[in-house]
């Protein structure tokens, strides 16, 4: 592969919008998991997380110029996450990812990426 970041590889900003509106597609059917989002219009959420992946692989900073640092274990913190939530929110993720199927390498990092991140979100083991 040529000098390039998965963000440009995947097809850049595209393929970013498409991921997060199937990924929330699926959380609006889950109502345990949706009940965890403060706000009843998930679009915002939609959006934060778009911005944070796109920075995340390599695309502009967009997220941190308007949210920081990521911190992302602590902006999770407020919600009752055990490890029910994290194979829901995986539930959500990786058929989504399967959808769209970027190219290899990108398709494994992904997925990688999203189960390991996922783990480390897990804040209580409480059912
Ligand atoms: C493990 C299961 C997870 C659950 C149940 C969960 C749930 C939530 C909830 C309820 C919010 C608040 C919604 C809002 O922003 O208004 C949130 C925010 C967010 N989540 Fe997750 N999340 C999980 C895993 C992840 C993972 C793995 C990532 C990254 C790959 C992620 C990225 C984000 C981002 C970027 C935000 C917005 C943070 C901000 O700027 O405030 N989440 N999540």
């Amino acid at each position: 592969m040529a000098e390039t970041t998965i963000y440009d590889f995947v097809g850049g900003e595209d393929f970013f919008r498409k991921f997060t509106a199937r990924f929330y597609d699926r959380v609006k059917l889950d109502n345990e998991l949706k009940s965890l989002y403060p706000e009843e219009d998930l679009k915002p959420a939609e959006d934060r997380l778009c911005l944070f992946l796109m920075q995340y692989w390599g695309g502009p900073d967009t997220y941190s110029q308007e949210r920081g640092h990521p911190r992302l274990r602590m902006r999770h913190n407020p919600y009752p996450i055990n490890h029910n939530m994290r194979e829901k929110w995986l539930a959500c993720a990786l058929p989504a990812l399967e959808e769209l199927a970027p190219a290899e390498p990108a398709y494994t990092m992904m997925k990688e990426y999203f189960e390991q991140a996922a783990l480390g979100m897990v804040n209580t083991h409480a059912e």
